[in-house]
């Protein structure tokens, strides 16, 4: 089976966050070979474009040419395309060989800096958007292509409209990221019809880069053989997660991670592996984690790496926990993601003060506990839930955190191996112990319990 090939055709920039080092990013993550042809080299960061140098028109044509000769284009995108005279070569390359191609009317970077000389436009709609795929403005770019301004959705509409029925293109997205409201909305006029594609508006400004991905991914897509339509549904989602999930990196607008896409699953898979080991390994010394097993139950859960680990959905548990049955344990479900609650909103608190503790469980607080923590020198800290802020107490949910925060300032801002919840009335106490892993946290538990067996005598049979 030959992989697919997407050439991008545009800008370098230093910064790694948006032109042809994005649109190669995203490449890889959607799983199709991605060439390169570029226009412009930027010396660019996350804050500012400090020097544009365009390339002659004839070498981004020999790229061009170099690519389709030998491996083949299934599809194309053009990005930053600085002048007349580079659109004038790109559209002939284009007609010479027929590939699909996603037209990024890129104009004005994040930064404000103009990537398209103002007297480049009219080439660009009159040599490139005839022969383009599907169109990719933003709404400053689908005002300047059409010349109407946009305010509205029915406004985005005919401005996409316009772009294919009047200026030739075959489809045309016409963006929603510059828009406002509680939805980043994108239009698609195809074949006479409308699409729309919503996903929330994040607040935040790891947005460097999002225009080109978003019409990589596309291409993308046109070069594994997807419909349009379905190529910029996959685009919207692929964007949308590289948004939420931005490098944080410079002092500006951060660039997005189009490597999320692949991390997150790959990572979920590593933690619910990690957590059925440990699972096992409890399992193993059932007879041992039987006496650790508290009222409401055992739970071990393990979070995403701290990029990825945002909230509860971001942390592995076992879905019904782990109880006791016989002189043993009984471990009610195989792991899941947004299972638990309580360890989890644990695992988050400590990940606040160190990322690399990305596993906790709950077992039952005894003076046996910590008695045996104590023999082996295990870091410990403490909360008692009376010394609770009423204005936190007031919040549902807030208490683990609380908790777990002023126990790590108590440890003097290192996460313990065990922290002890002392309850309070109707509130078992419990004692939580971290570790790097859910593998670590549940040979922590078998050492405490071995240390607990071998302290009385009376247990071992
Ligand atoms: N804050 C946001 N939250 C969610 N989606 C967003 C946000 N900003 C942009 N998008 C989405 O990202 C994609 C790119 O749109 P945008 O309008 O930002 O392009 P652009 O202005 O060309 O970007 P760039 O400045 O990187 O070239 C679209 O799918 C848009 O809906
Ligand atoms: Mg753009």
């Amino acid at each position: 089976m030959r992989v697919p090939v997407a050439l991008t055709i545009a800008g370098s920039d230093s910064g790694g966050g948006a032109g042809i080092q994005a649109d190669l990013k995203t490449f890889a993550a959607l799983g199709v070979h991605g060439a390169s042809a570029i226009t412009s080299i930027t010396a660019q960061n996350t804050r500012e474009v400090r020097a544009i140098h365009d390339l002659p028109p004839e070498m981004v044509v020999a790229q061009i040419e170099a690519v389709a000769d030998d491996l083949g284009v299934d599809a194309a995108k053009t990005g930053m395309l600085s002048n007349a005279g580079i659109i004038r070569a790109v559209a002939g390359a284009v007609e010479k060989y027929g590939f699909p191609l996603v037209v990024d009317p890129v104009m004005i970077a994040k930064s404000g800096a103009r990537l398209l000389r103002e007297d480049a436009v009219e080439a660009l709609v009159r040599d490139l958007i005839p022969h383009a795929t599907v169109v990719t403005p933003n709404k400053p770019e689908a005002e300047a292509i059409t010349g109407i301004k946009i305010r509205s959705l029915g406004e985005a509409r005919e401005a996409a409209r316009i772009i294919v029925e009047d200026h030739g293109a075959e489809a045309a997205v016409v963006k929603g990221g510059h828009m406002t409201g509680e939805y980043s909305i994108d239009i698609l006029y195809y074949k006479g019809r409308y699409y729309e594609y919503k996903a929330e508006r994040i607040n935040t400004n790891t947005t460097h880069g999002t225009g080109c991905s978003f019409s990589a991914a596309i291409t993308a897509m046109l070069a594994r053989g997807e419909s349009i339509p379905r190529a910029v549904e996959v685009a919207k989602e692929f964007i949308t997660t590289a948004i939420r999930y931005g490098l944080r990196v410079g002092g500006g607008h951060g660039p997005v991670n189009p490597a999320a896409w692949t991390i997150i699953p790959a990572e979920k898979y590593r933690v619910l592996e990690n957590l059925r080991r440990a699972i096992k390994i409890l399992e193993e010394n059932g007879r041992i984690v039987n006496r650790l097993v508290p009222e409401v139950f055992i739970n071990i859960g393990m979070a995403l790496p701290a990029p990825y680990a945002r909230t509860i959905d971001d942390v592995a548990a076992v879905p019904g926990r782990i109880g006791r049955y016989r002189d043993s344990i009984i471990v009610k479900a195989e792991p899941e993601f947004g299972v638990s609650s309580h360890v989890a909103r644990a695992i988050l608190a400590a990940m606040k003060y160190d990322p690399s503790v990305r596993a906790a469980a709950n077992i039952a607080y005894t003076r046996e506990v910590e008695e045996a923590a104590k023999k082996l020198g295990l870091v410990e800290s403490s909360f008692d839930r009376r010394e609770e802020p009423p204005e936190v107490k007031a919040v549902e949910g807030k208490t683990t955190e609380w908790g777990i925060s002023t126990a790590v300032e108590r440890a003097g801002g290192r996460v313990p191996d065990i922290i002890y919840d002392y309850g309070e009335h109707g509130k078992e106490p419990l004692a939580l112990v971290f570790g790097k892993t859910a593998v670590e946290v549940a040979e922590k538990i078998i050492r405490i319990g071995k240390v607990i067996e071998a302290n009385s005598p009376w247990l071992r049979r």
